[in-house]
């Protein structure tokens, strides 16, 4: 294969794999997000509450049948980066950690089986694992399968079960884990007896499941505890609030109200397969990214007193490789590797681009440049504050000049305005809802 050939490959297949995000940041950065969350109770009571960290991934389509390494992306390393996961979180002393669906990539048994082995390893090891399913995540295998998979990781353990979905409640470490089944996926693995018959696979809450979920947090409410929730759809993005679009929960508003009434003050999601954090109304939605793409982020939370601190944090890799005797080249040194896959992925884009809306090669170079800066900008959580710098770059004018057309464009000044400094880490009081 040619070096054109391949990068244009390359080039396609990564557009691909970024079409979802690209529709989605059209929709998700439309909000400004607010600089604190406000909670109205004080958490009196949790002031004694000892220091906790909880770990957060999301969407890591494992798939054992896509392993052929001669692709040269993430995705074909996705036995490997869930390994690097759980260990890095290990490392980082998280003292669980949750994660929240599109665990597999297609619901087939031996890949729900070559998970749970990883997690119970994990769990041997000393990382409890809460598991949520995702629209990815299910059929053939049917909820109830799915539940005996995960039994281990949140289903036995939980204190309340809902009967008709595979949403679940834990209680430890003075906090209720609320994790709620979003659904979303194929109708033919609805199984639960009890569960309503559907018209379709859009995700949604049931009544009966928005009647469990308020239990819950009554139950909570009466016990001091506060609640951390967790879905894998989204809550607060533009796009998930507007039936249709694929992205909104039916009911969603109903139990965004019934988190705000109970004083819950955040949410936890992934599915968009990028970073996100929104603040409205007193509720936080943390979303985390997809494992396979760069920066092979997760989500770290630390719990102390009343209040939460948020941390974006990529794996390392290439220590879980040295720690482990790894021999592949690129999982040895995967930073360097994934930040050179970012500069090739800026210079595919503009070579295809520049096809339709020629410019002259340096302004090429300059446009290269300037998409590289704001990937890497808005990845370690700097877009916000280096805006004015971005702006004033020459690639700024010769960039939005070649995306003429391509989504690109739009995305690229959708990020530079809207980038919030929240998404390098923050601080929220999670107060108490006893209080
Ligand atoms: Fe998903």
């Amino acid at each position: 294969m040619t070096e054109r050939r391949r990068r244009r490959k390359q080039s396609g297949r990564r557009l691909c794999g970024t079409v979802l995000l690209l529709c989605v940041f059209l929709q998700m950065l439309a909000g400004p997000v607010p600089a604190r969350a406000e909670s109205e109770a004080d958490g009196t009571e949790n002031a004694e509450r000892s220091p906790l960290r909880i770990a957060v991934a999301s969407d890591l389509h494992l798939d054992p049948d896509n392993t052929d390494k001669s692709q040269g992306t993430e995705v074909v390393y996705n036995m490997e980066l869930v390994d690097a996961l759980l260990w890095d979180a290990k490392q980082q002393g998280a003292e669980m950690i949750l994660l929240t669906g599109d665990l597999v990539n297609g619901g087939k048994p031996q890949r729900h089986e070559a998970l749970a082995e990883k997690l119970r390893k994990a769990e041997r090891e000393g990382l409890p694992v809460y598991v949520l399913p995702g629209n990815h995540d299910l059929a053939p295998v049917g909820q109830t399968e799915f539940a005996s998979y995960y039994e281990d990781f949140g289903y036995a353990e939980a204190c309340s079960r809902d009967p008709v979905s595979l949403s679940y409640c834990v209680i430890r470490d003075g906090l209720m884990l609320l994790m709620m089944d979003t659904a979303g996926y194929s109708l033919g693995a609805i199984d639960l007896p009890g569960a309503a018959a559907r018209g379709s696979n859009e995700p949604f809450f049931s009544e009966q499941t928005l009647q469990w979920a308020e239990g819950c947090l009554r139950d909570a409410r009466e016990k001091g505890l506060p609640v951390l929730a967790a879905g894998h759809y989204n809550l607060l993005p533009e796009i998930s609030r507007q039936p249709g679009s694929g992205y909104c929960i039916e009911n969603g508003d109903r139990f965004t109200e019934l988190l705000r009434a109970y004083h819950v003050p955040l949410y936890l999601s992934g599915h968009m397969h990028t970073r996100g954090v929104y603040q409205e109304e007193g509720l936080t939605e943390i979303l985390t990214e997809y494992l396979l793409g760069y920066p092979t982020g997760y989500s770290l939370l630390d719990l102390s007193g009343s209040t939460l601190r948020y941390t974006p944090r990529r794996v390392d890799v290439d220590a879980w490789a040295s720690a482990t005797g790894q021999d592949d080249a690129v999982l040895k040194n995967f930073t360097d590797w994934q930040q050179e896959g970012l500069y090739n992925y800026s210079v595919s884009n503009i070579s295809y681009m520049s096809e339709r809306n020629p410019i002259t090669e340096e302004e090429k170079n300059n446009a290269v440049g300037f998409f590289y800066t704001v990937m890497n900008a808005f990845w370690s959580g700097t877009l916000s504050e280096q805006r004015a710098r971005i702006e004033a770059m020459p690639g700024y004018e010769p960039f939005f000049r070649c995306a003429e057309g391509y989504a690109y464009g739009w995305w690229l000044k959708e990020l530079i305005r809207t980038a919030s400094p929240l998404l390098k880490g923050f601080t929220l009081e999670i107060g108490n809802p006893a209080a």
